[in-house]
């Protein structure tokens, strides 16, 4: 046997993404990490290059990856229990680490219960089997992550089940809860809390409001969920989130500990019976092995940091260097879209510039993300600035300098 011939068509089939420009170029991988000295902010090394880099490109919001006692935690955990669990959850793969953890995403979520995933994007498609069935309508905006589309795909519905409102357009919201057929029983409203390519946030009240308004029409009512994945631990008031942001909570709350939480893994929270359905119906929660005590433990350790004082001194520092980088782009004339999350988009508006950018930025040591079509529509391509609270001020002058000298 040989894939020859396999190999032959899935080299045609990875040309056609090229020719579209959907391709991924090739991962640059990182090869040091240089803590922070002075008034400068970490710095890495990449394979085949002796620069030091900033990393501007990173979700790892609140720089807790490296935080000393995050990473003794995970190192405790290893030390006491191992590196893997050794099986699936329901089969004794359960840890304290496990439960703790769960309890402590559902008191810092405000939720009465959740569950742990790999990954927010296993989240997804794990509440979609969870909560769906034939008569369940999915609604969710155009914008949503790639992981919330894969889960309005896995979720079982007839292709009719589905609205998708034009981005934070709460009449068009309206106008596919109006379109539902009054055969559905359940209705989902799903939504990205922050939007990942723009910064913006889902305006989750107006969303609960009008939700409310339709909920009495379906026999188990109107669910709102938030993806809040690029939200939970960098936004708010306290750092709880787009719902910390919106003053209001939506019934589901699925996130990641990748992000802000520095560490890895998902999860959703939810009032006790829908987690148990969660529990008992996703398969990406039963048939897989869970995530190791390791990172259950960073992410407790992380999570607890988040919510105490040294938590709101890093919300503190990363809002005042997202200003001093909005101050900048505004001083130099550059577009950006508004707002007070540490995504900050440079709109650039042309492919060839934002990928001369890029490569400029990349030869003068920063790392950045450029998105161009069709990852953003024609005319939208776009620089993303991730600020991190570990970005000293010299760091966010020395980009804002750069910018300035960009031909
Ligand atoms: C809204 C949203 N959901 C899910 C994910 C995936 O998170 P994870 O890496 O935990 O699967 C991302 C990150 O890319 C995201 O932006």
């Amino acid at each position: 046997m040989s894939t020859d011939k396999l190999d032959i068509s899935l080299i045609r089939e990875i040309q056609t993404l090229k020719e579209e420009g959907r391709s991924k170029p090739p991962e640059r991988i990182i090869k040091a990490y240089i803590p922070p000295k002075g008034d400068l902010g970490p710095r890495y090394k990449m394979r085949g290059s002796d620069k030091e880099f900033i990393r501007l490109n990173s979700n790892s919001y609140l720089s807790l990856s490296n935080h000393p006692e995050v990473m003794a935690a995970a190192d405790r955990a290893t030390h006491d229990f191992g590196v893997g669990p050794g099986a699936v959850r329901f089969i004794d793969g359960t840890f304290i680490h496990h439960d703790l953890l769960e309890q402590t995403v559902a008191k810092f979520t405000g939720k009465p219960a959740a569950k742990i995933f790999n990954s927010a994007y296993t989240s997804n498609c794990g509440l979609a089997l969870s909560i769906s069935n034939k008569k369940t309508h999915w609604i969710g905006d155009q914008l949503n992550h790639n992981s919330i589309i894969r889960a309005m795909r896995i979720s079982n519905i007839p292709s009719p089940n589905k609205g998708i409102f034009k981005h934070n357009d709460m009449d068009d919201l309206k106008r596919c809860l109006n379109e539902v057929s009054t055969k559905i029983e359940r209705v989902v409203v799903i939504f990205d809390g922050i939007f990942s390519m723009r910064g913006d946030n889902a305006p989750i009240d107006k969303i609960n409001a009008i939700c409310q308004d339709y909920d009495s029409k379906f026999k188990d009512g109107v669910i709102t969920v938030v993806d809040d994945s690029h939200g939970i631990g960098a936004y708010g008031d306290n750092g709880r989130g787009t719902p910390d942001y919106c003053h209001s909570s939506p019934d589901i709350i699925v996130g990641t500990f990748g992000k802000a939480f520095g560490v890895n893994g998902g999860f959703i929270s939810a009032s006790k019976t829908i987690i148990e359905s969660v529990r008992q119906k996703a398969d990406t929660y039963i048939y897989t092995n869970p995530l190791s005590v390791a990172d259950c433990a960073a992410a407790t350790t992380a999570i607890n940091i988040c919510a105490g004082e040294e938590g709101l001194g890093l919300l503190k520092n990363i809002k005042q260097r997202t200003k001093q980088f909005r101050d900048g782009l505004e001083r130099l004339g550059k577009e950006s879209i508004p707002g007070p999350h540490p995504v900050i988009p440079l709109m650039v508006r042309n492919t060839q510039k934002t990928c001369d950018m890029v490569q400029y930025l990349f030869e003068n040591g920063v790392l950045v993300v450029g998105l161009t079509f069709p990852v953003v529509p024609k005319g939208d391509e776009t620089i993303r600035f991730q600020i991190n609270a570990c970005h000293t001020s010299a760091d966010i002058d020395y980009v804002i300098e750069l910018l300035d000298k960009f031909e």
